[in-house]
């Protein structure tokens, strides 16, 4: 994978395109990385053409990416030319996805503008659109000619999106065998060191990338990163149901500390370890409501997971800090008492 940790950014994206032999270039953004993150591309000194989406989930849409397709067919794309997205998760997803089946395939760079897309989505692969009301039903895993990281984007990221990435980094921390955990709790997110910030984006990003080079079609080490995604997905939907709003890396950090709890009583996570991410997670992100009426559904959604195989509701599990155990079956009662013990800790 080539992922590049920008100083400047001018100066590495010509780099990067120096070496490929492309044609016209194409720029994909959403109105919100449109305003904050294009003022570079006022210096540099290729020509390209801009795309703008609208913002939002909402958009990653099978509408939007055939207007994507439609404006570079309308405007000369050929097989050589070069897609940039630069945003999100959402615009590397869909951007990424767009470059892969335009023409059977165009050259690609993501410059992640999110801390989210930074230490996640905009690297291992992961390209595609939500379709008939799933979350990222078409797609494919096809990897960028570039990932171009720089932080300092995140200066004008709002501090749910920013505690939005954090919650993956805090997976990373957990799975990974290297400091990383301890280096995140460390790190004062109501004061961000931006310095510092680089460096733990920098050790996230190779958590992941680690995984995904072992693994990367997820056969098996891969669901090392679904780690407290199993019930995150579950509230997603619920709260998509009920019309809560709940970003994707808050349902993440609410969904770590059930699946430790799960760990913990299976599998003898340490109880020190797991009281210290509920610290965290109380600190900084605010809890998300449910009842015990809300457990049956909680339960169907669980058992809707990709993850799953036949009837076996499948999580990914630790037996301690960096040791992952996949493939960890639990009961509908075990389930249950992880979410009391999530209402229990958050007091609700
Ligand atoms: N492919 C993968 O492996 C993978 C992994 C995790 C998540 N995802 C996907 O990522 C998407 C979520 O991505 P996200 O959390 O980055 O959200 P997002 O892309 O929707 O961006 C959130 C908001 O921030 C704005 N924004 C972007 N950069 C900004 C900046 N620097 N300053 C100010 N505002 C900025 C955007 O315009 C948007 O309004 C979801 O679709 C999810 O499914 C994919
Ligand atoms: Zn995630």
């Amino acid at each position: 994978m080539n992922i590049i940790n920008c100083k400047n950014i001018v100066r590495d994206l010509e780099m990067q395109m120096a070496d490929m032999n492309h044609s016209k270039v194409f720029v994909l953004t959403d109105e919100g990385s449109e305003k904050h993150c294009t003022a570079f591309l006022d210096k540099v000194s290729f020509d390209f053409q801009s795309i703008v989406l609208k913002d939002g989930d909402e958009h990653k849409s099978l509408d939007a990416l055939a207007s994507v397709w439609e404006f570079m067919t309308k405007n000369g794309a050929d097989r050589e030319s070069l897609l940039i997205n630069l945003g999100g998760g959402m615009i590397t997803d869909l951007g990424g996805f767009a470059a892969s089946t335009f023409k059977r395939g165009v050259y690609f760079i993501n410059i992640p503008t999110t801390l989210l897309a930074m230490v996640d989505a905009a690297v291992g692969g992961k390209t595609g659109i939500n379709f008939c009301g799933f979350k990222n039903e078409i797609g494919a895993i096809i990897h960028a000619d570039a990932v171009m990281i720089d932080t300092t984007f995140l200066k004008t990221l709002d501090e749910d999106n920013v505690l939005s990435g954090y919650a993956e980094m805090l997976k990373h921390g957990l799975i990974s065998k290297t400091d990383h955990f301890t280096d995140l709790l460390k790190f004062d997110w109501r004061n961000i060191n931006y310095e510092v910030l680089n460096q733990l984006v920098m050790d996230s990003n190779m958590v992941k990338q680690g995984i995904v080079e072992e693994d990367p079609y997820e056969k098996g080490i891969r669901k090392a990163l679904n780690l407290g995604h199993t019930i995150a997905h579950a509230f997603e939907t619920h709260a998509m149901k009920t019309g809560q709003a709940l970003l994707h890396g808050r349902a993440v950090a609410i969904g770590i500390i059930p699946e430790l709890f799960l760990s913990f009583q299976k599998l003898q996570f340490p109880s020190d370890v797991m009281r210290q991410v509920i610290h965290e997670v109380k600190d900084l992100y605010q809890p998300f409501f449910f009842s015990c009426d809300d457990y049956d559904t909680l339960f169907d959604y669980v058992k809707h997971d990709k993850k799953n195989s036949g009837d076996r509701i499948n999580f990914t599990l630790l037996s301690g800090l960096g040791q992952v155990q996949i493939n960890q079956h639990c009961s509908k009662e075990e389930i249950f008492a992880a979410l009391d013990f999530y209402r229990d800790e958050m007091g609700i």
